[in-house]
């Protein structure tokens, strides 16, 4: 019997002091153990102002306060589903008011999945209830103009949340952003109690002090492998603010498609696009982008050139060499190959057209216009009659006076340009330092960019892509080829786990002043294989490693030592439900054994 004592204890322990499952982790955090709930009349002020926040026949859940509105601004209607009329802080601020209250009380998470079966984890409703009375909101600074589309570090992300005993919360933070920042974490202090509609948080009083590592926490999107309907795309820049994330790239164009639609070059999606309606509109990219913008997302594109683009083949074949050219592997990575000619007028004159045209556009919404220039293959212009070589002394000019007069377009449309790491690694492309390089081969990538004193996106294949591990998509004959290519793993295999992507650290390895040239870092979601029947399983909750590493850092302040996964695993698992509950098909780390409140049995035994 005495045997039985100790776990019997540690069992009352983890009943009293659940996780408070924060993701990402905040920078410091102090909870008790007293629980209080939430109505939704608490009283929500902005910089002293009530907001209002009102229930509507949509929300179901609140059946007995139907209609009834509690608090009145004066100068702003405030419902449910609140959707901002404009970009400014105080649209934007009450949007996110009316996310956080909806998705707390619409997620109905009743936390069982993370508690011994049969235990009694939720907080007895006959001992009555003391109710969370005020969300007090003060931004102690004003947004700049560039607050909703800012350059890495423009924008101030850092909040202080209090919850007080008493029931009072209180949260600063500098910009709105911040503020949308500081409700995330708000909102993941909840959860719904079984018996109905009682939303409680078991962790008064809560102080948290809170800011971002790295300013920029991405993830890129490949939409030219697999389309994705705007509707996938604006669900994983919810999912994306959920985790505190603020980059969306699109990499919008490649050899395979071309689904945006270019108004002044029309032909251009006609021809490239899988099929008329996988077409992004003019209005689709402005939707998703202030979708992003309202959600402090910043989403921006990728025309990936001068490789990487053979689909403009089909519409004007004289600017393209190496079209669907065979084999393959001597001309591109991967079929169809096609490149532009660089050293023709008419590859000039249609990227001024397609910029006039594209660049004004996406310019209200973000910062950066990334030029791709990703695995280039010299033998391409060996096929190009202007040419006629494959030589780096011949190609390399050619290249250098290309990316000069691009990159001089993307600055006067007022973006910062973007390239990948080839283009001034492999290729000796110098560019102005305001460039941000993207890395994605590893190694001393990130060092070697930094070394050249430019600012650095990484995106480390070993780590980072999302794409790998899953198997070959080209199919292998019987024979010859089939021995080449058994067992058929893909290039970058095995598979990047999140505890694999959760080790990676951007920064490692260099120097403190190199550090700082390190903006941040994007996992990659290329789309060979990814379409929207798997994108958030394949996404989700991985994402949300690189997420945390990103906003909270690799290493842990409490303990000055790299993050644990003990620490991170019960933490994640709920995060994750979070997100199913939220409309995301995360995929599950774990057992449910494990969840359930046995989370020591499912550590690896030291
Ligand atoms: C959060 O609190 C700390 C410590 O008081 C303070 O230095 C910081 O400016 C506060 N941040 C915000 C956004 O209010
Ligand atoms: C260029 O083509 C030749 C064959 O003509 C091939 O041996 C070589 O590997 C190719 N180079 C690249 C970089 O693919
Ligand atoms: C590029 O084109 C110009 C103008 O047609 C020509 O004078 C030059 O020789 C070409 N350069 C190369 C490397 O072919
Ligand atoms: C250039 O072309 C020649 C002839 O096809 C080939 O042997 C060589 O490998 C090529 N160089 C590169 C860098 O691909
Ligand atoms: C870039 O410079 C390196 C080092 O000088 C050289 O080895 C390489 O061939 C150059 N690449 C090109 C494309 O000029
Ligand atoms: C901490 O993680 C980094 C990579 O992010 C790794 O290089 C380092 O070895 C780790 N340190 C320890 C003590 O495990």
């Amino acid at each position: 019997m005495l045997s039985l004592l100790p776990s019997f204890l540690c069992l009352a322990v983890i009943a009293l002091h659940p996780v408070a499952a924060i993701w990402p982790a905040p920078q410091s955090f102090t909870k008790g153990s007293q629980v209080l709930y939430l109505h939704q009349n608490i009283r929500i002020t902005y910089n002293g102002a009530f907001v209002r926040w009102s229930s509507s026949r949509e929300h179901g859940c609140l059946a007995e306060d139907l209609d009834t509105e509690y608090w009145m601004s004066q100068q702003v209607p405030y419902t449910y589903g609140y959707s901002p009329s404009s970009l400014t802080s105080k649209e934007v601020v009450q949007a996110a008011v009316s996310r956080t209250l909806a998705g707390i009380f619409n997620s109905k998470f009743v936390p069982w999945q993370m508690h011994k079966p049969g235990s009694k984890f939720e907080p007895d409703l006959a001992q009555g209830q003391k109710w969370l009375q005020t969300l007090q909101i003060v931004q102690t600074g004003e947004d700049q103009p560039s607050a909703f589309k800012p350059l890495a570090g423009e924008v101030d992300e850092s909040y202080n949340l209090t919850v007080s005993a008493e029931g009072d919360v209180q949260l600063t933070a500098v910009s709105s952003i911040g503020v949308l920042r500081g409700l995330e974490t708000f909102s993941q202090l909840f959860y719904q109690h079984s018996a109905g509609t009682f939303w409680y948080t078991p962790y008064a009083p809560v102080a948290i002090q809170d800011a971002p590592k790295f300013p920029h926490r991405g993830i890129m999107l490949d939409t030219a492998r697999h389309f994705f309907p705007v509707d996938d795309i604006l669900r994983t820049i919810d999912a994306m603010s959920w985790n505190k994330m603020n980059r969306l790239h699109v990499h919008v164009t490649d050899s395979q498609s071309w689904p945006l639609v270019i108004p002044a070059l029309p032909e251009v999606s006609e021809k490239g696009a899988h099929h008329p309606s996988l077409t992004y509109s003019p209005q689709d990219v402005q939707r998703i982008q202030t979708y992003g913008a309202q959600r402090g997302v910043e989403v921006y594109f990728e025309i990936d050139m001068p490789g990487h683009i053979g689909v403009v083949s089909l519409s004007h074949p004289e600017l393209i060499v190496a079209y669907n050219e065979q084999p393959y592997y001597w001309w591109c990575a991967q079929p169809p190959c096609g490149a532009f000619k660089l050293n023709n007028t008419g590859v000039d004159a249609f990227l001024k057209t397609l910029f006039d045209d594209l660049l004004p556009r996406l310019a209200p919404y973000s910062a950066y216009f990334h030029t791709g220039g990703d695995e280039l293959n010299k033998n391409d212009s060996m096929l190009d009659e202007g040419i006629r070589s494959n030589d780096s002394a011949v190609l390399q000019p050619l290249l250098q006076k290309f990316i000069d007069t691009q990159h001089a377009r993307v600055r006067a449309a007022g973006l910062t340009p973007m390239t990948w790491e080839e283009i001034p690694l492999d290729w000796n492309v110098t560019m102005d330092k305001d460039t941000v390089v993207q890395t994605w081969l590893g190694g001393e990538s990130v060092k070697k960019v930094t070394e050249l004193g430019h600012k650095v996106i990484d995106s480390n294949y070993n780590f980072w892509y999302l794409d790998c591990g899953r198997g070959q998509w080209l199919s292998f004959d019987n024979g010859a080829a089939y021995v080449i290519g058994y067992p058929f793993n893909d290039w970058c295999n095995p598979v990047k786990n999140w505890k694999l992507i959760y080790s990676h650290d951007p920064t490692a390895g260099l120097t403190e002043e190199q550090a700082k040239l390190v903006l941040g870092g994007e996992v990659a979601v290329w789309s060979e294989t990814i379409d929207p029947a798997n994108l958030d399983t394949l996404v989700w909750p991985r994402a949300s490693a690189a997420g945390e590493v990103l906003w909270s850092g690799r290493i842990d302040p409490a303990t000055g030592q790299n993050r644990s996964q003990m620490e991170a695993t019960p933490r994640l698992n709920e995060f994750r439900e979070r997100m199913v509950l939220n409309g995301v098909r995360a995929s599950p780390i774990q057992m449910m054994f494990c969840t359930q409140g046995s989370p020591k049995e499912c550590e690896y035994p030291a």
